[in-house]
């Protein structure tokens, strides 16, 4: 089929991936088996992540991240994630990165990793063409004293390359309102923020996370559940970083067909599509694009609509913006 080829290969800008969840499970093996660790609690037979819900998830995840020690990991990590990006035909990526996995909240050691992060994102922009803005992430479930942490590695560190802040983590533990310290202090810091909220909560939970002056919401699907609150995003102009075949392969939504993109679209809602922790969840930006134009009957003007909104919405400064789409 041609039209949808065509959308396959259209450039795409995304907004919402974990940088370690970037990782595909080949390079996370190779390196648990440079230091001799065993992870083969983690992996099925056929080689990719094994889990069995959200939580074991966030558990497995945490534990493929424990191999990655050093800054030069986290370099070669960004220049895999990036060549898998450029054959999607992705041009503009933003990612969350984790202080609490680079140093554990320590400024200086953040700033290393933070370094060889960047060192590696600018080569792949020269040789790949895919442009990298870094959004740094506290993780809900360790809690407000260590989202401080991080919101000040965030704070330190903050300039035309470092430039959004964000939470990820299991939405089912504490509230958003726990963490307005760390999205204050980022904030004055001329950080731009999101949060993940209602993926595994409702409609409260997104009411919530607006409280907190986010600007972008990472899922925010469920907000669908309220009409009222739906008007409202389409209002404020909320942008929503939706992962419609990650929310699939986790079970909020049975089947793409049953996904509220579409509707929220039509309703003026800012919709974007990204894929989240990709090899975790069995996607890529091209397969979004062909499964979403297949199930709605998006056609190209759709999809080229859904990457303006992404670079409206990008946490870049207005140069950059200018050059991508
Ligand atoms: N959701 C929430 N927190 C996360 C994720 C995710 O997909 N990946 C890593 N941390
Ligand atoms: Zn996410």
């Amino acid at each position: 089929d041609e039209a949808l080829d065509r959308i396959a290969r259209l450039p795409k800008a995304e907004l919402h991936t974990h940088f370690e969840g970037a990782a595909p499970p080949e390079f996370i093996r190779d390196l648990a088996k440079k230091r001799s660790v065993d992870l083969s609690g983690i992996f099925r037979r056929d080689g990719s992540y094994d889990y069995r819900d959200f939580v074991h998830f966030l558990s497995v995840y945490e534990v493929a991240t424990s191999v990655l020690k050093t800054p030069e990991d986290f370099g070669r990590l960004c220049t895999a994630f990036l060549e898998k990006s450029a054959e999607n035909g992705v041009v503009y990526s933003e990612t969350f990165l984790s202080p609490d996995f680079c140093g554990g909240g320590d400024v200086s050691a953040w700033r290393e990793y933070l370094h060889a992060i960047r060192e590696a994102a600018k080569a792949a922009e020269r040789d790949m063409g895919v442009t990298l803005r870094g959004i740094v992430t506290c993780i809900r479930h360790f809690g407000p004293d260590q989202a401080k942490r991080t919101a000040r590695c965030a704070a330190e560190t903050a300039d035309d390359w470092l430039t959004g802040f964000g939470m990820g983590g299991d939405e089912n533990k504490g509230k958003q309102g726990d963490f307005a310290y760390a999205f204050d202090m980022a904030r004055e810091a001329g950080l731009r923020l999101t949060t993940h909220a209602g993926e595994w909560r409702g409609p409260s939970e997104v009411r919530d996370a607006l409280a907190l002056g986010v600007e972008r919401l990472g899922h925010g699907v469920r907000a669908s559940e309220d009409p009222a609150l739906v008007e409202e995003l389409a209002e404020r102009g909320t942008t929503l970083e939706v992962c419609p075949g990650s929310n699939v392969f986790l079970g909020v939504y049975d089947t793409l067909s049953k996904h509220p993109i579409d509707a929220l679209r039509d309703k003026g809602v800012n919709v974007t599509v990204s894929t989240d922790d990709p090899p975790f969840f069995h996607t890529t930006m091209r397969r979004e694009y062909v499964n979403l134009a297949r199930t709605f009957h998006w056609d190209e003007a759709v999809f080229t609509d859904l990457n303006r909104t992404a670079m409206a919405a990008a946490f870049c400064d207005d140069a950059t913006r200018e050059k991508i789409l």
